[in-house]
């Protein structure tokens, strides 16, 4: 890829003539945020996630073909692309990736696309200086448990507290903060971790986010009660020091935003179990082998990579993923009688 990128030489950037193409969903939501997937493999077993036995499928494309996709998205307005995997950092030519994506411009905002990528943080700390110096904006680290053993009970790997503080030492020295920290939290494994988490976020100057648990993982194993609610960690946090609110840096931000009484810490509650934030929802997603979902709770994917390799012209793409956008769902119905696990498991899809 870089300066022999075939696919972006030989279609260069053509931006339509005419304003007004921006992606728009059927309830009115402006897709403005991708994630995608570069790969489905991934190096740690979380138990919130997936089974402890390794997949032998995985399924990824050339990054090229990424790279086309993402243009062609850019020119509908996407403004916020964040890498996922399972573990991108597992994928080589990542960087070239990057680099690439940091050349698109939106015509739709001055603001340079904001690249952000989400990982375990494994194999961070001797990537870090990399990554921003190809690009990147911005990272978010996986990190379940402040306590070693806790934190290795969950991942499943050994040795791995100690890589992703490294990581997270990295991702700060090289320019990549404020660095998120992503709690999954579950009931009976790391619900004990919030109040030294809060602590962790004020020491290292890190965003601590506490997810709320969905049913996304290959187990099965989630039901109501391993949620551990939004009201729950904000009271327990409240007795380590009263918080105070913080206003949304955007309205479809998934995080609610808090710090403590004497402005040191950050910490953000992500709640889509019980208190869902779907109505905002400027998101949309595409999986490491070319297919678009528009929720994470899809039944459906719709693949953009069959189409492309026959040939589509970026314009016939972008009708295509209109149509697609269109049909985005309302809204989740986890809790509900009627909720259906999605297709895919979390590791396949992407955070
Ligand atoms: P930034 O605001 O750009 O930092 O991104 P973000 O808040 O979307 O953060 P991130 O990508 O780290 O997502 C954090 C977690 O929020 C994910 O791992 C998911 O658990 C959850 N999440 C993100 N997007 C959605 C969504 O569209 N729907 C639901 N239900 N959950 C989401
Ligand atoms: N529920 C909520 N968040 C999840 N993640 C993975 N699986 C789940 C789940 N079942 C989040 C983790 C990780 C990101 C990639 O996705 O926070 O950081
Ligand atoms: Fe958007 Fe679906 Fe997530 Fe709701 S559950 S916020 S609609 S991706």
């Amino acid at each position: 890829m870089g300066h022999a990128s075939p696919i972006l030489d030989a279609a260069p950037l053509t931006l339509p003539a005419t304003g007004g193409e921006r992606l728009r969903d059927g309830h009115g939501r402006l897709i403005t945020d991708l994630r995608l997937s570069v790969t489905d493999r991934c190096n740690y077993r979380c138990v919130y996630c997936r089974t402890g036995n390794d997949g032998a499928q995985f399924s990824e494309l050339p990054l090229e073909e990424y790279a086309r996709l993402l243009r062609v998205f850019v020119l509908l307005g996407i403004e916020k692309i964040r890498l996922t995997g399972g573990e991108p950092l597992l994928r080589a030519g990542l960087l070239d990736l990057i680099r690439e994506v940091a050349t698109l411009k939106s015509k739709f905002t001055p603001q340079p696309i904001d690249i952000a990528l989400t990982t375990n943080g494994h194999l961070l700390a001797p990537m870090a200086q990399g990554l921003k110096d190809a690009g990147l904006s911005r990272i978010t680290i996986s990190m379940d448990a402040v306590d070693p053993e806790t934190f290795t009970r969950i991942t499943r790997v050994p040795g791995s507290f100690e890589r992703v503080q490294a990581g997270i030492r990295a991702a700060q020295a090289a320019g990549l903060g404020p660095v998120k920290i992503n709690c999954v939290l579950l009931r009976g494994f790391n619900d004990g971790q919030i109040e030294a988490f809060a602590e962790f976020s004020r020491r290292e100057s890190v965003i601590v986010r506490f997810i709320e648990f969905m049913p996304l993982e290959e187990d099965r194993t989630w039901t109501p009660e391993t949620v551990v609610p939004l009201a729950e960690i904000v009271a327990r946090l409240n007795r380590v020091r009263p918080l105070v609110a913080l206003p949304a840096n955007h309205p479809s931000e998934t995080a609610r935003r808090f710090t403590f009484d004497d402005g040191v810490g950050e910490i953000g509650i992500i709640a889509p179990v019980s208190q869902p934030f779907c109505g905002h929802c400027s998101r949309v997603r595409l999986t490491s082998d070319g297919k678009i979902r528009t929720c994470l709770f899809s039944q459906f994917d719709h693949d953009l990579i069959g189409p492309m390799r026959r040939g589509a012209s970026d314009a016939e793409l972008r009708k295509r993923i209109q149509g697609i956008i269109e049909k985005k769902e309302a809204r989740h119905h986890i809790g509900e009688p009627d909720f259906l696990k999605p297709s895919r498991s979390m590791v396949h899809i992407g955070g």
